[in-house]
């Protein structure tokens, strides 16, 4: 079949990439020429996980195209995606949804024959009513069925999942829809993912509910990380305590400094939003995103705690810029509440990523950035692990402690075990831990 994805970032770029592997024939469209450029070069604009070999292999197959053209790659489409950005609008929260409304007039001008047009982008329930009533309004003669399809897609495991979905979700009452989406998903659905087709409306609420628990779930785990610290429990043996029960799973109960991210942060919002307006209120996400933005200063506050109360002149080397490991993505990470409440009490910052600091440089420009956890750590009072890169994972504790002019670190993802932290001679703080007493 003849795809075309509007939009070539994080969403529509993969899942181009995926459905083209399928065997589909796909042109992925972006206003941004340069972006455009580089991909039909072969160079990935943000770094994912496999995507480089995946859109290069299919790019010389010729099922993968780049194009800044939406009009005459819209013309034969079998679908079109709208993939595009869908931010948070600058003050009151609601999502952006201008982007979107923006392709839909440009798609309804040029489409030719039945087409159906899919919302993949996260959008606000009700907002494929609004695209289909602005696509038959500038094109009335538009033969179309505007279908909402939901990606969840993890950044730093985006491919697979894409390729490996719990759910495809469906939303339209359309046959003919119905009809061109199940073949646009037979390879996967040949895997036996579960094909789930509803109303259009429905489908544009399971995405923004799946989130919103999710971003709960995450929240619920961190405050009873802060009550263990108070009762003198452990959150990694509570969460594991409570995850064993299949009703709760074991996932997304790992204790942290707080969500970040392209979608969390800014869905819980959207949702809250949506709620407000309809006079129903999700009170559970409104505690849940003040909740979560209080934890991420309340970090920095768990940092100076650490260093006896006073950062002011000190040299704090932080481990982790972006929001989690195995993206590139700096959006809404913990990271940057932490560094800039602690350079507010007069800290010194050091910093490291593996993939953040050229995003991280364009946000924070007075962070000295260094190649390396042992680089930073060098006369640093404090080292603080804030994103768990897979590289942060089995430091040789004993050299850290040598470049050290403090001996102390904040695990703020409890990836070293206390006892390790104690026997190098470190002072350490973590997150939901019973802090015993270090000598
Ligand atoms: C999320 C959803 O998981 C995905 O299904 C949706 O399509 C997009 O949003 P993503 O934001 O890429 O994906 O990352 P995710 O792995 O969900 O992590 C989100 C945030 O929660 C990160 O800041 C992460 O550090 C944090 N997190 C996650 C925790 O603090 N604890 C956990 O146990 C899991």
């Amino acid at each position: 079949m003849r795809l075309v994805m509007i939009g070539s970032g994080y969403v529509g770029l993969v899942s181009g990439a995926c459905f083209a592997d399928f065997g589909h024939d796909v042109v992925c469209v972006d206003v941004d020429e340069t972006k455009i450029a580089a991909l039909k070069e072969g160079k990935i604009p943000i770094f994912e996980p496999g995507l480089d070999q995946i859109v290069q292999s299919n790019s010389a197959a010729g099922r993968l195209h780049f194009t800044t053209d939406l009009a005459g790659s819209v013309q034969d489409a079998d679908v079109v995606f709208i993939a595009v950005g869908t931010p948070s609008r600058r003050g009151d929260g609601h999502a952006d949804l201008s982007y979107v409304y923006g392709a839909a007039r440009e798609i309804a001008r040029a489409v030719q024959g039945f087409t159906v047009v899919v919302t993949k982008s996260t959008v606000p329930v009700g907002t494929g009513d609004e695209v289909e009533r602005i696509m038959r309004e500038e094109n009335p003669d538009a033969d179309i069925a505007v279908v909402s399809n939901p990606e969840f897609l993890r950044e730093g495991a985006a491919i697979s999942d894409f390729k490996r979905p719990d759910r495809i979700v469906i939303g339209t009452e359309e046959p003919r829809a119905v009809e061109v989406m199940r073949r646009v998903y037979r390879p996967l659905y040949l895997n036996e993912s579960p094909l789930l087709f509803c109303e259009r409306r429905t489908s544009e609420l399971i995405k923004y509910a799946g989130n919103a628990f999710l971003a709960m779930k995450i929240t619920f785990i961190n405050e009873i990380a802060d009550l263990c610290e108070k009762v003198g429990a452990d959150v990694q043996k509570v969460a594991k305590g409570i995850g064993l029960d299949k009703r709760i799973g074991d996932k997304f109960l790992h204790a942290g400094p707080g969500y970040g991210g392209s979608c969390f942060p800014k869905d819980t919002l959207a949702l809250v939003k949506t709620a407000q307006d309809a006079e129903s209120p999700v009170r559970l996400i409104e505690a849940t995103v003040a909740v979560n933005d209080n934890r991420k200063r309340a970090m920095a506050r768990k940092v100076i705690a650490a260093l006896d109360g006073d950062v002011r002149g000190k040299t704090i080397a932080v481990l982790g810029l972006t929001f989690k490991p195995n993206t590139d993505d700096m959006r809404e990470s913990p990271a940057i509440s932490i560094i800039q409440a602690l350079q507010d009490k007069g800290a010194i910052v050091r910093a490291y990523d593996p993939e953040g600091m050229q995003a991280a440089r364009t946000l924070m420009s007075d962070v000295h950035y260094g190649n390396g956890a042992y680089d930073i750590a060098e006369g640093a009072d404090a080292v603080v692990l804030v994103t768990e890169w897979d590289e942060f994972r089995a430091l040789d504790l004993s050299r850290l402690k040598s470049l050290m002019r403090q001996p102390v670190l904040v695990d703020l993802r409890n990836v070293y075990p206390p006892q390790e932290l104690s026997k190098h001679g470190l002072r350490h703080s973590g997150i939901g831990r019973p802090e015993r007493p270090q000598a």
